[in-house]
Parts: C-alpha cells; structure tokens; sequence
C-alpha cells in the first residue's frame, strides 16, 4: 500500500504545520504533496519553506501568493491585489524571506505529475487548465467533465479554493485536501488529506486538527501587521 500525506495552501502558517507534523508524522508516508501558496498571510514563511526543503520524498509546485511574492522580488509591480491591507502581507513577506528560500520557491514547477503504480497524478494548484480557477466542490458537473476529458491524469489533487473534497467523476479523482494555514468555513483549525492507494484501489481520508492559533496571533501583532489577520486565523474566515 502506498501513503501519500496531501497539504497545500499553508500560507506561512507553520505553527498549523507543525500540528500536522505531530498528529501524523510525515516521514511514515511515501510522499508529501504540497498544492502551494507556501507564503503570505502568516508571518513563518521561512520556517514552511524549510520544512519542505528538509524533507525528502516531497512533490511541492507554488501557487499564486507564492507566484506574486517571486515577482515583487524581481523588480516587478504588484498590481493586484489592489487591498492595501493584502499588499502589507506581501510586502512584509518579501521583505523577510531568506535567500536559500527564495531560490527554492523560484526552483518549483506551477504543476507537475508523477505515476504511482496503475495511476498517474497530476498536483495542481487551481486545476489542469488553469492554476487560478477555484474549483469547488459544487461547481457544475459538466466543468468536471471537461477537466477530466482534459487530462490524462486519474488523479487531481487540487488547492487553491480552500475547500476540502473528494469527488470522482468519469472515474477521476479529484481531491483537495483543504488548507492547513488558512480556513474560510468558521473552523480554525488546520485542513489535511490522507491518499492511500492499494491494488488498484483509491481511499481518500480529510481530517482537521486543532494548533496554536495563539502563536499566529503573537507574531502578527508583533510584526505590526493588520488586525484583520488576527481575527481571520482567529475565527478562521476570510475577511479581506
Ligand atoms: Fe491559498
């Protein structure tokens, strides 16, 4: 049997991370997928980053925040977002990324897919066609059609939307595990995905574990950065 952990949009929440880290460990499994946006919104960036550059056996593409934090480090300008409180975060992050974790942020792939046994495995960050369409789970049926007509994947783990879910449809599976730093549905707590695949056979397990939001919360008011970010790991939604 083979024990894929499943992991994305953490967006600098290490300490929800870490919570992961200890509730499963990691290392038993054979690998970590990481659907992206490592960065912003939490001030541990770095501390992600290197979990995930420490580790071996990990399959990790970057996702948009992680796309707009690489361009603003390349001189470019941050059109969007247009939210001065949002642009602070990417700004703040900028500022304080190390250098080994830039280069490591640049080195990663917008998708990428790998077989495993009988399946091939696409990780994306939006879906196949697109790395910044949000797919939820109650989109129409027929876009999920067409993402599995479009891909010659049987597997699609996806984040982006924040929204934890399994579905198959024309005998694709598409699973996003939810956000490990970053819920919107009114639970705080961190979003996970367990995939196991034995004989042929695909079993998707979602789980959500309490962490300390407290130390989120300490380290953005100690960074001065804005209250809504206390209150939005606080209650876990999205107020911006
Ligand atoms: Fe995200």
């Amino acid at each position: 049997m083979k024990k894929i952990l499943l992991l994305g949009d953490i967006h600098a929440n290490y300490p929800a991370l870490k919570a992961i880290e200890n509730y499963i460990k990691p290392d038993r499994f054979d690998h970590v997928i990481n659907t992206g946006d490592f960065t912003v919104y939490s001030t541990f960036p770095n501390e992600t980053i290197q979990w995930f550059r420490e580790r071996k056996k990990t399959i990790c593409i970057f996702g948009n925040t992680d796309r707009r934090v690489l361009r603003i480090l390349s001189g470019k300008k941050l059109k969007k977002p247009k939210k001065k409180e949002k642009r602070v975060m990417y700004f703040w992050t900028t500022e304080n990324l190390l250098p080994g974790n830039i280069k490591y942020l640049m080195s990663l792939p917008e998708k990428t897919g790998f077989t495993l046994g009988s399946f091939r495995i696409g990780v994306f960050h939006g879906t196949c066609d697109d790395p910044d369409e949000e797919l939820f789970p109650d989109a129409p049926e027929a876009r999920f059609h067409k993402l599995a007509k479009n891909s010659a994947c049987q597997i699609h783990i996806m984040g982006h939307s924040h929204v934890p879910y399994y579905k198959v449809v024309d005998g694709v599976h598409f699973i996003n595990p939810g956000s490990a730093g970053r819920m919107f549905d009114g639970d705080p707590r961190a979003s996970f995905a367990i995939l196991k695949m034995s004989s042929g056979k695909i079993s998707v397990e979602h789980f959500r574990i309490p962490y300390p939001v407290k130390k989120v919360v300490k380290s953005l008011k100690k960074n001065r950065l804005p209250d809504i970010y206390t209150k939005m790991f606080q209650i876990g939604k999205k107020l911006n």
